[in-house]
């Protein structure tokens, strides 16, 4: 009979320089196996003297314990080795700077909406909002526009009831804050408002500002003063040349628009201003008598101006954007040309 040390020291070689775990197997298999080396001596024990099983069994045992012991030792290792491998390869320095950080911003409507009510509110306007969605009564008869009047279908309006719609203009807000307001009043109003309406300078849903002074003192001249010194404020040019051209509004009397010299050429006249030299910013007018009476306000004491601005009119003009539909298509390549230091 070979001799079981012999054998396992056989195995406990071949393992030792093994890596791969099915390898590993398969040597086991070997030695340890239905057929292995160390089986087929057990099943020979049989044809020992009796005397002598005890002792060699005992010694076909040993071997196989050895091998065993070496087989598990080198599984211990290939695992620890794996282990060892991927901790290397997944290692995470937690103490390296991270990657993209990505800085958000606000959207050019919005910087354009707080840039208009801050510099209305620093001479003296307060700051107010309104509903969107407004009965017809505030959208148009309050403001001297009754039923079947032309300027209704002027406005494009979208109705979600028989008697309300989604507002046409921010000039509801100049009803609601004198029934709340004792004059004399002084407010801005920014906010959306919603017209069916889509082609490069219209879209359904667009911003205004309106603008409402009442007072014992108030004057078109006044009116004037005002938003010039708004418009060469807002776009940081001091001799902004502005004009005024008669326009009309049921709720104003008389009404104007403002256009203003053409902040993209200087007034030389370029595909801005359609080569005219001006661009219209705005509607305005001194409020008429008709929208302040029934509101107990005594017409021959007190005087009012208004005037409503497009934001995104203004927008378009201080960050050279030639499409309006830009600013809602919430594409962030353009919208990221506006993240840092815009204002
Ligand atoms: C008005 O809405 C009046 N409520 C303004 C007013 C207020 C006059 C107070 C007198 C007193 P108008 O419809 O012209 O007026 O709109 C005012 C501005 O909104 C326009 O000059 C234009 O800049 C902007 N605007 C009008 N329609 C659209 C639209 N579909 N998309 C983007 N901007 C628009
Ligand atoms: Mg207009």
């Amino acid at each position: 009979m070979q001799d079981p040390h012999l054998i396992a020291a056989e195995a406990v070689n071949a393992m030792a320089a093994i890596d791969d775990p099915a390898l590993l197997e398969e040597v086991k298999a070997r030695y340890l196996g239905k057929s292995g080396s160390l089986t087929e001596l057990l099943k020979q024990l049989g044809k020992l003297d009796a005397a002598e099983r005890p002792a060699a069994g005992a010694r076909i045992n040993e071997a196989k314990q050895q091998v065993e012991a070496a087989l598990q030792g080198r599984r211990d290792a290939i695992a620890r080795r794996e282990l060892e491998r991927r901790l290397a390869a997944e290692a995470l320095d937690v103490t390296l700077p991270g990657r993209g950080q990505g800085s958000a911003g606000l959207h050019p409507v919005t910087r354009t909406l707080a840039r208009i009510t801050e510099l209305f509110h620093s001479i003296g306007f307060d700051v107010a909002d309104g509903p969107e969605i407004e009965s017809d009564h505030y959208n148009f008869t309050a403001l001297n526009i009754p039923a079947n009047h032309p300027a209704r279908a002027m406005h494009d309006t979208f109705y979600v009831g028989p008697s309300d719609v989604l507002r046409t203009h921010t000039s509801p807000m100049q009803v609601r804050y004198l029934e709340t307001h004792p004059c004399p009043a002084k407010v801005v109003v920014p906010g959306r408002v919603y017209r069916c309406d889509s082609d490069m300078t219209h879209t359904p849903m667009f911003h205004q500002v309106e603008g409402l002074w009442v007072d014992e003192d108030v004057s078109f001249a006044g009116l004037k003063g005002v938003l010039v010194d708004f418009m060469r404020a807002f776009f940081e040019q001091d001799a902004l040349r502005a004009r005024f051209r008669p326009s009309f509004f049921p709720f104003t009397e008389p009404s104007a628009e403002m256009d203003i010299g053409c902040v993209a050429c200087g007034g030389a006249g370029c595909r801005v201003c359609s080569h005219t030299g001006w661009l219209e910013v705005l509607g305005c007018g001194m409020v008429h008598p008709n929208v302040l009476s029934p509101l107990g306000i005594d017409t021959e004491r007190f005087v009012g101006f208004a005037f409503g601005l497009g934001v995104e009119r203004l927008a378009m003009l201080r960050y050279g954007v030639n499409d309006l539909r830009l600013f809602f298509e919430n594409d962030l390549r353009f919208l990221a040309q506006f993240r840092e230091g815009a204002r």
